[in-house]
């Protein structure tokens, strides 16, 4: 099924339960907490589930476009280097505001999965809350009785707080979750590792991964204290999230995010610009999956109206955007723009309709930004190579530090990889940063 197909389905679904369905809210969060993009789809409903404000309707829906590259929840690093991580994806969520309760949310999504997306039933697991003595938190025997009316019990797991129960940074709102992971293993990826599905869950494996969080929002975190409050005393308060990027590589038969209709089009392009080709070989993989999934973020954040510089969001944009410019011209020693060609694609893929005026205000600024990052780099390597001269600790022990690195980075911009070349070039010996780029 494809991935506008399986957005109609979800929100036809929904509407036939009766939900109202909500617009994806901007990514920039604007509630004055401490985070920074919107990272799930409940944020722009906090209000209603701590009682601040009335809410018409108490079943809704949306799909989400959520950013995770700062804070607790941070997929950064994981980008590029395996096959489901983003940092942007779309949540699909729904959400009872005192309405349903939790079995009517399992249920909703074992027949949304299992009867209009079609999913394999021996293919899924769910995990259960199994308590915590510390916060006098009870084993979730009630939501492990109903599922069992559906999955077989073999196929039902308990874990503890950091995997079946959600709370997140500053946020108050909190409870046991039961997760919905699905085994997408065929054949070959089988052969790497043939353990039975249930031994998979929860433990990084790449093929056998989390689907579906459905929350049952109990309780209020404060102070590292959890307990009741009058506005989620009746219980039903559900709150889902599941990403589309991994239900498109189920429901494709794919094992990879990126080789689902979401980034063919991308990639494509990466191909076409940077004159590569995806699946020959593991440098340029790993390039080519972290710029397809970075230029989503790149986008979304620029269509937001936030402009690369050196404060709060325009900073992050800046990171993301020399992250891909750095990436490139490392591996493939390309310093030229580039990564704004990608734009029209992404626009395209997100909204139907593109406004001219917006993609080339956004095109213009993403170049004029890598302009400035070649001439930055081209300006400062003299800068680098004065100072390196000076330094007298160099000079004397032919190496350069970490600490050094550091100050060359931030004062300068000058990405390790440039100054390791450096110091091969001067026969000077160097402190190796790990996941420093
Ligand atoms: N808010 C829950 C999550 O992000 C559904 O996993």
């Amino acid at each position: 099924m494809k991935y506008n197909k399986i957005k109609k389905e979800f929100f036809s679904f929904f509407k036939k339960k009766n939900h109202k369905i909500y617009k994806s809210y901007p990514i920039i969060n604007k509630d004055n907490s401490k985070l920074f993009f919107i990272n799930s789809g409940i944020n722009q409903f906090k209000k209603f589930f701590l009682g601040k404000k009335k809410i018409k309707y108490t079943k809704i829906a949306n799909i989400q476009k959520c950013i995770r590259i700062t804070g607790k929840h941070n997929d950064l690093k994981s980008v590029g280097k395996d096959n489901y991580h983003h940092t942007l994806f779309e949540m699909l969520g729904n959400w009872s505001i005192g309405n349903y309760d939790i079995k009517k949310a399992i249920k909703y999504a074992w027949i949304l999965l299992t009867k209009i997306y079609k999913i394999c039933k021996k293919r899924i697991y769910v995990t259960i809350f199994k308590g915590n003595k510390n916060y006098k938190l009870k084993k979730d025997i009630e939501t492990y009785k109903y599922w069992k009316k559906f999955v077989n019990k073999k196929h039902i797991l308990f874990f503890g707080l950091k995997e079946n129960f959600w709370k997140i940074d500053n946020f108050k709102l909190c409870g046991p979750c039961t997760e919905i992971h699905v085994d997408i293993r065929n054949n070959k990826s089988k052969n790497i590792n043939n353990k039975k599905g249930y031994k998979l869950i929860n433990k990084n494996n790449k093929y056998v991964i989390e689907l579906w969080n459905i929350v049952n929002i109990k309780y209020l975190i404060k102070n590292n204290k959890i307990y009741k409050n009058n506005n989620l005393l009746s219980n039903n308060f559900i709150d889902t999230g599941m990403g589309i990027e991994r239900l498109s590589m189920i429901l494709q038969k794919k094992q990879s995010t990126y080789d689902t209709d979401i980034f063919k089009k991308i990639i494509k392009r990466i191909e076409e610009i940077l004159n590569i080709k995806y699946k020959i070989n593991k440098n340029h993989d790993f390039l080519i999956k972290l710029l397809s999934d970075h230029i989503r973020s790149i986008f979304i954040i620029f269509y937001n109206n936030i402009a690369p510089n050196n404060k709060k969001y325009g900073y992050i944009l800046r990171k993301l955007i020399r992250r891909c410019l750095i990436f490139v011209y490392k591996i493939l020693n390309i310093n030229t723009p580039f990564l704004f060609k990608l734009i029209k694609i992404v626009y395209k893929n997100f909204y139907k309709k593109i406004i001219l005026k917006k993609l080339i205000i956004i095109e213009n600024k993403l170049k004029k930004e890598e302009i400035f990052f070649y001439k930055n780099i081209k300006d400062n390597i003299k800068l680098m190579d004065s100072y390196l001269k000076q330094e007298k600790n160099i000079l004397k022990n032919k190496y350069i530090k970490k600490k050094t690195i550091l100050y060359i980075y931030s004062t300068y911009g000058i990405p390790f990889f440039i100054i390791k070349n450096y110091a091969h070039k001067h026969n000077l010996k160097i402190e190796n940063i790990k996941n420093f780029i």
